[in-house]
């Protein structure tokens, strides 16, 4: 029997063609202005801590990749991982904003009851909060370890929560352009906007970025840490210019040279007093970069949620902010 392709009479997706068609902006569409300077702030403390002193409905884009109970380090070690995983999951719903979105990065470790993975912290997000799930973005890599008893993993994933459905999403950030032939086709579907197919395609849940080897020039130390660009892709369709994001498990602060680099304004902490020193790599990488924007390093909250407040913000762009 064949099985009809849905994918093509998706009643959302045709809501969508034609709302771009008649030129009317999606509910959700966000003024921003792009600042001259973001502020941006590492705190050395415990993630619970930063999150409870962090105002309700505040935060635009949640990006962490948090331990899983694997005793990778000393920080990755956990009596009860998903009662511990509960309160930041909980946390981090009230200070997210109403367009706000979470993303989580991890795995599966299935047969491994003592670990944490995201089978849990979808479990419990679907069983005991209101969060929705959006996505399960799938991180492809070639290089990796070989296996002999298993297929040699080649991939991790990341989850997208949102908190309500008027979530930012700014997909034309985004885009991959088409190579000249794909777009001649794509251009003969009538079933596909023009307009959409010229600004490029949508990148799909499945993103190959290489992991960083051992030698890899971003590398600053830190034994897991992401790629600038996988951290990128997410700050930017997810977040808006001059608006906050927050990783609480900040690591060597790869979310907030992404932010840096896109004019976001980005709160981190980190338990570990040695995330300050991979920091400042990376900072003094990104002085030396084409990427570099001013920014200010702020030594407190107060002068990091002041310092936005007083910017005079002049809307320049409108984001339609759903598209096909
Ligand atoms: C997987 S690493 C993050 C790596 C980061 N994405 C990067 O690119 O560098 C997780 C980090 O969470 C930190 N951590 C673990 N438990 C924490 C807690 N309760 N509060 C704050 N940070 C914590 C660890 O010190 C570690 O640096």
């Amino acid at each position: 029997m064949a099985i009809h392709n849905k994918s093509h009479s998706n009643s959302g997706l045709m809501q969508l063609n034609r709302m771009n068609k008649d030129n009317i902006k999606h509910k959700t569409s966000v003024d921003f202005a792009v600042p001259e300077r973001t502020n941006c702030i590492l705190l050395n403390k415990d993630c619970l801590d930063l999150l409870k002193s962090l105002p309700d409905d505040s935060i635009q884009l949640i990006l962490i990749d948090p331990p899983y109970n694997l005793d990778l380090a000393d920080w990755d070690t956990f009596d009860n991982y998903i009662d511990w995983a509960a309160e930041w999951l909980n946390e981090s719903y009230r200070v997210l904003a109403k367009s706000g979105n979470m993303v989580i990065f991890g795995g599966t470790q299935f047969q491994d009851e003592k670990s944490g993975d995201l089978i849990e912290i979808i479990h419990y997000c679907r069983h005991h909060t209101k969060f929705r799930l959006v996505n399960t973005i799938v991180w492809y890599y070639k290089n990796g370890m070989s296996a002999h008893r298993y297929f040699a993993n080649r991939h991790e994933e990341a989850i997208w929560l949102t908190k309500t459905d008027g979530y930012y999403f700014d997909l034309d950030s985004v885009r991959v352009p088409y190579g000249e032939k794909e777009l001649e086709e794509a251009l003969k579907d009538k079933r596909l906007n023009p307009e959409s197919i010229r600004k490029g395609k949508n990148p799909t849940n499945v993103w190959e970025i290489g992991r960083l080897n051992g030698n890899s020039l971003e590398r600053v130390g830190h034994p897991t840490q992401k790629p600038i660009e996988i951290m990128r892709r997410f700050v930017k369709a997810l977040s808006y210019p001059d608006s906050i994001v927050l990783d609480f498990f900040a690591g060597s602060g790869t979310t907030g040279i992404a932010c840096l680099e896109e004019k976001r304004n980005c709160i981190m902490c980190d338990k570990d007093e040695h995330s300050k020193i991979y920091f400042d790599k990376h900072i003094s990488r990104l002085q030396t970069s084409l990427f570099y924007q001013p920014f200010i390093e702020c030594d407190s909250l107060d002068l990091f949620f002041d310092g936005i407040k007083k910017r005079t913000k002049i809307p320049q762009y409108q984001v339609q902010v759903v598209n096909n």
